[in-house]
């Protein structure tokens, strides 16, 4: 016997074999856009903690779905940032309220094109910044946001979206959207549920993007970072409430979390690249300290390879312009 006896690095010796060998791909269609639109602004505005990502005008957001399509991605996930906020959210549930006034432009665009996608949560536009509404003593009221999300889901639907992303992680609100959306005959609106989201510190720019009141955190009602198990016990909930599509965010820190709910559960599983993942790669790139479009690469890479079928990235274009470029 001569050693070494096995030699992996035969599969790594020429870019052709490693093409064949590669076990993980990245597709265009497989990418989603998150966008924010901002009311009452003329032009988009620039997101200090996220270069190259903006606020946007209706018209310029949809310019930039037309780009999306023409880049062959798979979908866009709308946020609003509204120009008044109460304490209820208001601006989520009124039909001229700045989401759903995106949405219905969005759809009417590249509706043909994209899966055009909506988030759903009160955060943006409550004026406390929580994803629901309060209790007398100031705590989020589980059942009575359940109200308000059934709401929000008609106004959605009504404007058109395809997928409702529901982030909010209250207890019951997929059994509680997808009853709401069936009654009012629409059956076939997606239900894309934020299963595993974690209380994180990585959603810190996602907060200057949509201008975010929140003082104070999000635990009583997102996940512990330190808890996988509790994680997939989220999605498998979601699942028996009749989610569509479950998701995991942030990705590239709940790796493991993705794994374990990609093995288990038989629905579509996506995950979620969030604003801080967006920045810090950003951030590093532009000290010079890691070479960006491969560290980009690597990490929606990764993301898929854990089990992700699709992820949403701030990058979902940029990504998909290099993936045509290299075929
Ligand atoms: C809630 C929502 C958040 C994000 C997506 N949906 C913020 C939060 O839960 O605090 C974060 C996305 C990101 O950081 O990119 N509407």
């Amino acid at each position: 016997m001569s050693i070494p006896e096995t030699r992996p690095r035969r599969l790594r010796q020429q870019p052709a074999i490693r093409r064949l060998v590669s076990e993980t791909r990245l597709d265009p269609a497989e990418l989603v856009l998150p966008m924010f639109v901002r009311e009452g602004v003329s032009e988009p505005v620039e997101i200090s903690s996220m270069p190259g990502v903006r606020q946007h005008t209706v018209d310029s957001a949809k310019r930039a779905a037309a780009e999306a399509a023409a880049a062959g991605i798979g979908g866009v996930m709308l946020f609003g940032v509204p120009a008044e906020r109460d304490a209820v959210g208001s601006g989520a549930t009124d039909p001229d309220g700045i989401l759903n006034v995106a949405t219905r432009a969005l759809v009417a665009e590249v509706g043909d094109a994209l899966v055009v996608q909506t988030d759903l949560c009160l955060d943006e536009f409550t004026d406390h910044g929580h994803c629901g509404v309060l209790d007398d003593r100031g705590r989020v009221d589980n059942d009575r946001t359940l109200d308000r999300y059934r709401d929000m889901a008609l106004a959605q639907a009504e404007s058109g979206s395809a997928l409702l992303g529901l982030s909010g992680m209250m207890d019951g609100e997929v059994a509680a959207v997808r009853e709401t959306l069936d009654a009012a005959g629409f059956d076939d609106t997606i239900i894309l549920a934020y299963s595993a989201k974690f209380a994180s510190a990585l959603y810190g720019p996602f907060r200057e993007a949509v201008d975010s009141q929140l003082q104070g955190d999000r635990r009583t009602y997102q996940l512990d970072p330190a808890n996988r198990r509790e994680g997939l016990r989220e999605a498998l909930i979601d699942e028996a409430e009749g989610a569509d599509i479950v998701m995991v965010k942030p990705a590239g820190s709940f790796l493991d979390v993705l794994a374990d709910v990609a093995d288990t559960v038989s629905i579509p599983v996506w995950a979620y690249q969030v604003s801080g993942e967006y920045a810090m790669i950003e951030a590093a790139a532009r000290q010079g300290w890691i070479d960006r479009r491969r560290a980009i690469e690597e990490s929606v890479l990764s993301i898929k390879r854990a089990g992700a079928e699709v992820v949403l990235s701030y990058w979902a274009v940029e990504l998909a312009g290099w993936l045509d470029e290299a075929r």
